[in-house]
């Protein structure tokens, strides 16, 4: 089990207002009492910190933001000696264009490390080679002052994509990971890996402009690329744990890319498990900045197609990341009475499913975005644009502002709330960014109740390291839609974990055979009576393990 920390926002030490790396050492007692066995962290390595750590100036090098070399292996050290394993995040796709490759290849088309980027010449005095725009705004491309080249980068000016066509910055690439392989990392996060087989025809897009990333993503030789390199890295260490962002990628690609056949990755991570309700957005406005609730029958749809993984362990299972809102506003507001049994009963929904949870910090004691008042103080690509749109369209500032908030990467990268103190136990300096100080939603507070989202976090946990959630067999029932019921099954065990997105109470049939009318469960007067299992409005989900033939009942399950 995978617990994700986003350095800059977890625990500052030297009072600058970003989080360190002494601060994640401080707090290795409090993430190892979570069960979690991995701690994969965003990047940390040096970088022009325009896109937190994903414009990389130095793959081999720690950020000084973030501490010193000798912290770096201080902390893999620290976990090692807790039997804990680390994954890096490692952006492969794109370096800053302050990283010294770079800075060497735009001296001139015959410098050695011009093909370690994508260049193309300008045609026919158009301002840009083709129509391609950039995932955070503008073309794809940008002239090289000194020739009449162009380079290509897919998310951003300053982020120039790498050429993986070109042996030596595959040789390279590979370097980067036996080195800290080396140092005793055991996995990596390969960052917009789907990206690094450019067509070098740059074809037009169809559209009169269009993102370059559609054209450009899963091509055929990323087995080829990434092969070649878990070949080469084998040098440093076997078993090295390899998840891939394939945010596009739905189940079939994640066949592909995880089929061992191909030697790409062992997992991936995708955004496609949370289909919004289209037709609840307003065809004004660009729907991607736009807020629209889960579409729970498409939910299950796509969580049933990625069964298809189960032979290989599942995929990973997680509700939220650093680009994504928390995870608590995908089906209660922060405000509402539910606020402790939504996290509760989603975490419970994907964590027990086959497969490996990916929690995000601050999931754990159900924190919410923080909410930024004015569009300007967003970082995040787009939001001036969507802002303007949407006010054309008839929106209000607030109206605009709750979709923003509800939307952007940058509400969910708010500072973990360790207390409830003025400034949350996080610093001593002035937070980077914004954060909630709220009381019952912080670990302090959360440490002295049992009731607590974090205590159920942790008995979630311990319960997902059984042999019944760890190999049983996975059956989604079929229930309305409101309804996401499943059983696990191993030998004579078996679990049935019930979650209801409702408002209302509600009850669901089951089957004669697993249940034999036995009471399974009661707690606050909810009971399973001759086979049905009342579920109240947004309650944890009900557990239940019968040891057949007897039918023994063990309520120790219910969490
Ligand atoms: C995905 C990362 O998760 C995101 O934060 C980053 O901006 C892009 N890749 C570009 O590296």
């Amino acid at each position: 089990m995978i617990y994700q920390i986003y350095p800059r926002s977890f625990r500052d030490t030297d009072g600058d207002g970003i989080g360190d790396i002494n601060g994640i050492l401080e707090k290795l007692d409090y993430i190892e009492s979570l069960g979690v066995n991995t701690v994969w962290i965003n990047p940390m390595i040096l970088s022009n910190q325009e896109d937190n750590g994903y414009d990389v100036i130095s793959y081999t090098e720690v950020d000084p933001l973030f501490g010193s070399e000798a912290d770096g292996e201080r902390l893999i050290r620290a976990l090692k000696d807790r039997g804990m394993r680390i994954i890096f995040d490692f952006p492969l796709n794109h370096t800053s264009d302050q990283h010294p490759w770079f800075q060497e290849a735009l001296k001139g088309p015959k410098n050695p490390y011009r093909d370690y980027y994508v260049w193309t010449d300008g045609k026919d005095n158009r301002p840009y080679p083709n129509n391609w725009t950039a995932a955070f705004g503008g073309s794809a491309w940008s002239r090289e002052l000194n020739s009449n080249q162009y380079y290509l980068h897919l998310f951003k000016q300053s982020m120039p994509d790498v050429n993986w066509d070109h042996p030596p910055l595959r040789k390279e690439m590979a370097e980067v990971l036996k080195y800290w392989i080396e140092k005793g990392i055991d996995g990596f996060r390969l960052d917009a890996f789907i990206y690094i087989d450019v067509d070098k025809d740059f074809p037009e897009h169809p559209e009169e402009t269009g993102p370059g990333q559609d054209l450009n993503e899963n091509g055929g030789n990323i087995p080829y690329y990434l092969s070649e390199m878990n070949e080469s890295i084998k040098e440093a260490g076997e078993d090295v744990f390899l998840v891939g962002e394939a945010t596009s990628a739905d189940a079939e690609l994640a066949q592909w890319y995880t089929d061992p056949e191909n030697n790409m990755v062992d997992k991936i991570i995708t955004m496609q498990y949370f289909p919004e309700k289209e037709d609840e957005k307003d065809d004004a406005v660009p729907g991607d900045k736009q807020h629209a609730p889960l579409d729970l029958k498409a939910f299950k749809e796509v969580q049933k197609a990625f069964k298809a993984q189960e032979d290989r362990g599942g995929p990973v299972l997680f509700w939220t990341n650093h680009d994504m809102p928390r995870s608590l506003h995908k089906f209660a507001s922060a405000d509402s009475e539910f606020r402790d049994n939504a996290a509760k009963m989603m975490a419970a929904l994907l964590y027990l499913q086959k497969g490996i949870p990916i929690i995000y910090n601050g999931e754990e004691i159900g924190m919410k975005n923080t909410a930024f008042d004015d569009p300007g103080n967003i970082p995040d690509a787009g939001v001036m644009d969507f802002y303007q749109e949407a006010s054309k369209a008839g929106w209000d500032h607030k109206k605009i502002m709750r979709h923003l908030n509800l939307i952007a990467r940058d509400v969910s990268r708010g500072i973990m709330q360790w207390d409830d103190s003025e400034k949350v136990g996080f610093t001593d300096g002035l937070s980077w960014t914004l954060y909630n100080r709220e009381s019952k939603y912080n670990v302090e507070d959360q440490e002295k109740d049992e009731n607590s989202i974090l205590h159920f976090y942790r008995k979630l946990i311990e319960l997902k390291k059984t042999a019944l959630f760890q190999k049983g067999a996975y059956e989604m029932l079929e229930t309305k839609d409101t309804l996401y019921v499943y059983r696990r099954t191993l030998d004579e065990k078996e679990a049935l974990v019930c979650c209801n997105f409702s408002e209302e109470a509600d009850t669901i049939e089951i089957a004669e055979e697993w249940t034999s009318g036995h009471i399974v469960l009661e707690n606050d007067g909810n009971s399973l009576e001759g086979g049905r299992l009342l579920l109240p409005h947004m309650e944890p989900p009900y557990l239940s393990k019968m040891n057949k033939p007897s039918k023994t009942v063990h309520n120790d399950l219910y969490l």
